[in-house]
């Protein structure tokens, strides 16, 4: 199946410090789990450019050196590798595509060049194989097969450019969430925003904001494309019409409240915390409030008290603890409070069943749990988008057996392996239900609700036990237990099973916590998602995104701001 790309040009302004990376990762996950593959364009970090440029000045001969570009370029290739770090935290198939490596060819003067090519087969390969992509834009290969610099905006030309040979869209990420009448940081008043501006209108308004190089290159060849801000939902789309500005909306930050902190809620309470624009942390529900306060977590709303959680009036309550109670009470109850839920807790959302996606219903609010299976690999927005396309899904569900059959078929013990994966925080406090199966089977469960719409109990889920697993002697094949669900003529069948894999199937190259899934449709055609199916940073990623998507909902609807179009 055809996967829609989309190319993301992340601008200097948005990569000032190492964790704005962080931010820029986490806009590609969000754009990766509504189904595309993205195409990262970095510009350098900061001022980067500008400190190259001093010096080169101060160590190279006066005027344009030949040899410029070769140290200039190191700015949005350090970039690039910085992005595809912060991605591959997130457990990303992320990889890095120099501009030799994809044949973005450029001509004319070495520091002012055009792209007059790129090896689309190539980029269209890497990003079959690898989902993302993350390149340094501002360079091509030049004369001589030497680089050559694009000039002033000449990460978003790259961009662009790269997109007009796609065919695909292109978002250019600034800090500002689109173009304005005047520039907002400078004016007293509240300038209007463009939802949709004319090449020829932003050229005069922006020339800072979007070169004029890349604008030209745009309007010459037709190109539409956006203009926003990380983690903001809307955008000015710039192309061929013009619109009138409008007033600028103001995001209500919004009151969050989290039970457990665990390896998960760990991350969740960091990355919350580095956004104090947007969340407020109003309550942490814990078991043990000294350990967190010692840590240094604020002792003014660490609690035991629930009644002290609700109290606290939360937009929003993440629930990333383990068992099913307390959990599944206070989602309950959040619910009919009209808050919004976001759980990682699989077994408490499969045991609530139906009567929790009711409760959310009558109350208008979302219960959103895209990290309660699969950690990372965002599968249960697949079922999600192609319910009723679905007949069969086969899937590496659970973080802690693809990570133990791994080291115990690379010469570890059974022990040896269940206490490495829960030192590295893949196992659940108690690893039972990772090594019985029930862990994936409730991830099934979730699967099957949004996929096909059934509700399947434990009783109907076979698992495979992987407890003192051993691996046979001069086994040729990949041994992966494979979590199945399947809908077919006769009825509906769920398992948990050890399989001996061949070694080219998609499902066999998964590796330690990798999670690996293949959909299979009514048509014949197949899917295949991936990601790190277990450990703090790929789940926080998950619970994060959860909250940006209630957050769109809830601090910028209620601006009467319609999110664009198309993105
Ligand atoms: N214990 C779970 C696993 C955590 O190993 O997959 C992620 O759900």
């Amino acid at each position: 199946m055809p996967v829609p790309v989309i190319v993301l040009n992340f601008g200097h302004s948005v990569l000032r410090s190492l964790e704005d990376y962080t931010e820029a990762a986490s806009e590609i996950y969000r754009h990766y789990r509504q189904g595309r593959n993205v195409v990262a364009v970095t510009s350098a970090q900061g001022d980067q450019t500008d400190v190259l440029m001093a010096e080169a000045r101060r160590i190279g001969p006066e005027g344009i050196a030949q040899n410029l570009p070769e140290l200039i370029q190191l700015g949005e290739r350090k970039s690039a590798a910085l992005l595809a770090l912060a991605l591959e935290r997130t457990g990303a198939s992320a990889f890095v595509r120099q501009a030799r490596d994809i044949g973005l060819q450029a001509r004319g003067p070495h520091t002012q060049a055009e792209l007059v090519d790129l090896n689309v087969a190539q980029l269209q390969e890497d990003l079959k194989n690898h989902d993302i992509v993350v390149m340094p834009g501002f360079v091509g290969i030049g004369k001589n097969d030497r680089p050559s610099l694009l000039g002033d905006g000449g990460a978003d030309y790259t961009a662009l450019y790269v997109a007009q040979r796609l065919n695909a869209p292109a978002l250019l990420l600034k800090d500002v969430d689109g173009v304005y009448e005047s520039d907002p940081k400078d004016a007293d008043d509240s300038p209007g925003r463009y939802q949709t501006i004319s090449w020829t209108e932003a050229r005069q308004r922006t020339d800072v904001l979007i070169s004029p190089k890349a604008l030209n290159f745009a309007e010459d060849k037709g190109v539409e494309f956006f203009i926003g801000r990380p983690g903001i939902p809307f955008y000015t789309r710039v192309g061929a019409v013009m619109g009138a500005p409008s007033t600028s909306p103001v995001p209500r930050k919004l009151r969050v409240a989290m039970m457990g902190c665990g390896v998960v809620g760990g991350g969740v309470y960091r990355r919350i915390m580095a956004n104090p624009d947007r969340f407020d942390l109003v309550s942490i529900l814990v078991r043990n409030p000294q350990k967190y306060i010692n840590q240094g977590y604020p002792a003014d709303r660490v609690t035991t008290d629930y009644d002290a959680c609700v109290a606290a009036r939360p937009d929003i309550f993440i629930d990333v603890s383990g068992p099913v109670e307390p959990a599944l009470t206070y989602i309950r109850d959040m619910l009919d409070r009209g808050v919004h839920i976001v759980s990682a807790n699989k077994q408490a959302i499969a045991e609530g069943g139906r009567d929790l996606l009711k409760r959310a219903g009558d109350r208008d609010v979302m219960l959103a749990f895209s990290s309660a299976a699969g950690g990372g690999m965002p599968i249960l927005e697949m079922c999600r988008r192609e319910k009723g396309r679905i007949v069969r899904i086969e899937a590496l569900l659970n973080g802690t057996t693809n990570y133990m059959i791994d080291e115990i078929c690379n010469g570890k013990t059974y022990a040896e392996a269940l206490e490495a994966a829960q030192e590295k925080g893949f196992a659940e406090a108690d690893p039972s239900n990772d090594v019985s199966g029930r862990d994936a089977a409730a991830k099934i469960r979730l699967l099957a609700r949004l996929a096909f719409d059934i509700d399947v109990g434990f009783d109907r889920i076979p698992c495979d036990t992987i407890e003192n697993f051993n691996p046979p002697e001069a086994n040729k094949c990949v041994i992966k237990r494979v979590s199945v669900c399947h809908d077919h003529a006769h009825g509906f069948d769920a398992s948990v099973e050890l399989r001996n894999l061949c070694p080219d199937d998609f499902l066999a190259g998964a590796r330690g916590e990798e999670a690996r899934a293949t959909v299979y449709f009514t048509d014949g055609d197949a899917y295949r998602i991936r990601g790190k199916g277990a450990g703090r940073w790929p789940t926080t990623e998950a619970v994060m995104a959860d909250l940006y998507d209630i957050s769109e909902r809830v601090a910028f609807r209620t601006c009467n701001l319609k999110a664009s179009p198309v993105l």
